[in-house]
C-alpha cells in the first residue's frame, strides 16, 4: 500500500516530455509515474526507451541540449521543475540519491574511496574531517565492504565491479535520502553479484521510508522487488502494473513476459517468443500507438490515434485502445 506524506505521494511525474533541440526529437514523450514513501517501483523498457533521460531529469543532470518540454515532477507535493538551480542542487544528494549503471565512471579515479565518501559529509553537512572520516567508515561497513579501513585508503581501480557498486550505493545513501534512483545498477555485474547488490539495496532501504525507483531493461530483476512496474516504450508509459508481473494487461508487456527466459520456478522447456519488429526512433512521428506496428492485437484505431493511459481495476493503468471505456 502506498504511503503518502501530507496526502502527497513521494514522487509524482505528470506528462513529462524531454527533447533535444526545439524540433520533434522527443525521446521521452509523456511519462506518468507515481512512487510512495518506502515503496520500490520498477521502470522497465527496451534500450532507448527513455529510462536514463527520465532519471537524469529527476536529478537535474540532463545531457547538453536536452530540455524538459512539458509536464511536472512533483516531489513531496512540490513541482521541483520550478525550483532554482541552487535549490535543485540541494535536493539532489540530500533528499534524492542516484546510483549509476557503471560504478567506475561514477567514481573519481584519482581520489581515494575515503576522500570521495567523506567529502559528502564535509561538503553537504559541513562536518569536520574527523567526524566525516568516522561516518564514511561506518557507511563503508554498512554496505558490506569487508575491510572498511583499507577500502577508505584505496583507489577505485583496485576494487571489483561489485565492490565499486557498493561504494556508489554508500554515496547515494550517505545523507539518508527520501528517494533513490537506481539506473541499471547491476547491468555491469555478473548475475551472482547483481543479486547481492539488489539484496543490499533492499536491506538498506527497508524500514527507512526510502522510496526506490529501480530502472532496468531486465524484467526478471524486478520479480519480488517491485509491486508496481512502469513499462516504458518509445518515450511513453504503456502500462503501470500492480502486483509485479503476475497479470500484465498491455500487449507489449505480455510480449516482454513471453520473451523472457524461464525463471527459477518455471519449466526449463519454456519457449521464448521474441516480439517481432523494432521500436520507433525518438524522431518518428506516429499518429497512433507507437507499439501498433508490432502489436498482434491491433485494430485500425491503434494506427490512427494514440490511446490514453486508462485507469483500470486495482489501480493498474494501460495505454491501449483495448481498454478504452465503452
Ligand atoms: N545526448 C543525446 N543526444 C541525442 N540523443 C540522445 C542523447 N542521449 C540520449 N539520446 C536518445 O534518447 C533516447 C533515450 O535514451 P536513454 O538513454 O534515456 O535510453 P534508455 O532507456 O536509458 O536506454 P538503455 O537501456 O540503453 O540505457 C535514445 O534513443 C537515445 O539515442
Ligand atoms: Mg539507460
Amino acid at each position: 500500500m502506498e504511503e503518502k506524506i501530507d496526502g502527497n505521494p513521494l514522487l509524482k511525474i505528470n506528462g513529462l516530455a524531454l527533447g533535444f533541440g526545439s524540433g520533434s526529437y522527443l525521446p521521452v514523450k509523456s511519462l506518468d509515474l507515481e512512487l510512495g514513501q518506502g515503496e520500490v517501483a520498477g521502470l522497465v523498457g527496451e534500450s532507448g526507451s527513455g529510462k536514463s533521460l527520465t532519471a537524469f531529469a529527476l536529478m537535474d543532470i540532463l545531457p547538453y541540449g536536452a530540455t524538459v518540454r512539458k509536464g511536472e515532477i512533483l516531489f513531496q507535493g512540490e513541482n521541483i521543475l520550478e525550483y532554482s538551480a541552487k535549490k535543485r542542487r540541494e535536493l539532489c544528494g540530500k533528499k534524492m540519491g542516484m546510483i549509476f549503471q557503471e560504478p567506475l565512471s561514477a567514481l573519481n579515479p584519482v581520489l581515494t574511496i575515503g576522500d570521495q565518501v567523506s567529502e559528502i559529509f564535509r561538503h553537504r553537512l559541513k562536518t569536520g574531517k574527523k567526524e566525516a572520516r568516522e561516518r564514511a567508515l561506518e557507511l563503508l561497513s554498512r554496505v558490506g565492504l569487508p575491510n572498511p579501513g583499507s577500502a577508505y585508503e584505496s583507489y577505485p581501480h583496485r576494487f571489483s565491479g561489485g565492490m565499486r557498486q557498493r561504494v556508489v550505493i554508500a554515496m547515494a545513501l550517505a545523507l539518508n535520502p527520501d528517494l533513490v534512483v537506481a539506473d541499471e545498477p547491476t547491468t555491469a555485474l555478473d548475475p551472482t553479484i547483481a543479486l547481492q547488490i539488489i539484496k543490499l539495496l533492499k536491506d538498506l532501504t527497508a524500514g527507512k521510508k526510502t522510496g526506490v525507483l529501480f530502472i532496468t531493461h531486465n524484467l526478471r530483476l524486478l520479480e519480488g522487488l517491485a509491486e508496481r512496474i512502469f513499462v516504458m516504450y518509445a518515450g511513453l508509459v504503456l502500462e503501470e502494473t500492480a502486483g509485479g508481473l503476475k497479470d500484465p494487461l498491455h500487449p507489449y508487456t505480455l510480449g516482454l513476459v513471453k520473451a523472457l527466459p524461464p525463471g527459477p520456478s518455471e519449466k526449463t522447456g519454456k519457449t521464448m517468443i521474441p516480439i517481432p519488429g523494432q521500436a520507433p526512433s525518438p524522431g518518428d512521428i506516429l499518429p497512433g500507438c507507437p507499439f501498433a506496428p508490432r502489436c498482434l492485437d491491433r485494430f485500425q484505431l491503434c494506427l490512427e490515434e494514440l490511446p490514453e493511459l486508462h485507469l483500470l481495476s486495482g489501480g493498474r493503468r494501460a495505454r491501449c485502445h483495448k481498454y478504452r471505456p465503452c
